[in-house]
């Protein structure tokens, strides 16, 4: 069975708007994780970043504690980020690149440059006892350099697909000839998919196991299914969006229940 790891850190992002510095405040991502695992999540995803944008230290210890299925700690090589890894022990942790300016993570992790460093990380959280995944484009040589880390894990990096899905989707409703659309979609084949799909390949036949994420949403997720090997997905942004959907109605209507008694005297 195909297994769901739900991303937090956006539920961390709303929270930090308002309350950033303060200690606590809401939505609160630990809430938001024990929700997940109530609806069947197979897993909690969160990124520490070292510029603290979205989740904070207290967040993943409290996660540590309360996590139930697995906890997934996205890091970056930073020795103050390895050193909380190694207290922290998540049942494993994912490797990506960080570069402040970014919104989100947007590139894979350059494995072939980094090679040393990455099987040095590797190393010592697998002597923690902790799984180590990296996430990466869908690139041969990146995936040999994974496997060369003795990395367990890697996650394919699915933002070029789902942005490819997006340009598709977009022409497709202006009525213009489709640039490229993935093939479940129509009758071209999507380049992005098919990158996926050999990446997979390769990466399982190296003895890797394959997970994916970015950018993977409620419209695209059914094309994904062309892709083999795959055992967890890391989906966040679509999902918090997606809550805000389906649940802003109840929202109200609470709000307005409070309101009910009000009658203007002093
Ligand atoms: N996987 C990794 C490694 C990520 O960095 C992210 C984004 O934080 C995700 C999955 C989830 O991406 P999205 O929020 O677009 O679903």
């Amino acid at each position: 069975m195909l297994k769901l790891g739900v991303n937090i850190d956006h539920v961390a992002t709303l929270r930090e708007a308002r309350y950033r510095g303060r200690g606590f405040g809401e939505p609160d991502p630990v809430e938001a994780a024990l929700i997940c695992e109530a609806a069947g999540a197979h897993g909690i995803t969160a990124h520490l970043r070292e510029d603290r944008r979205h989740i904070q230290d207290r967040d993943v210890w409290k996660l540590r504690e309360i996590v139930k299925t697995r906890l997934n700690l996205e890091m970056a090589i930073a020795t103050e980020i390895i050193a909380i890894a190694l207290r922290l022990k998540p049942d494993i942790v994912c490797i990506v690149p960080e570069r402040r300016l970014e919104v989100t993570t947007e590139g894979g992790l350059d494995v072939v440059a980094n090679e040393k460093a990455i099987a040095d990380t590797r190393k010592k959280m697998n002597d923690a006892g902790i799984e180590v995944s990296l996430f990466i484009t869908p690139d041969e040589k990146q995936i040999e350099a994974a496997a060369r880390t003795g990395s367990q894990f890697i996650e394919l990096h699915t933002g070029a697909f789902a942005e490819e899905f997006q340009v598709g989707r977009e022409s497709k409703d202006e009525g213009r000839e489709p640039d490229a659309v993935p093939s479940t979609l129509g009758s071209r084949p999507s380049t992005e998919l098919e990158r996926l799909i050999s990446g997979a390949k390769q990466a399982h036949a190296l003895g890797l196991k394959v997970n994916a994420g970015h950018g993977l949403n409620y419209a695209n997720l059914s094309a994904l299914h062309r892709v083999p090997h795959l055992v967890e997905l890391n989906i966040g942004h679509s999902i918090i969006s997606r809550a805000v959907g389906v649940g802003l109605e109840k929202a109200v209507r609470e709000m307005l229940a409070l309101m009910q008694g009000y009658r203007g005297t002093m």
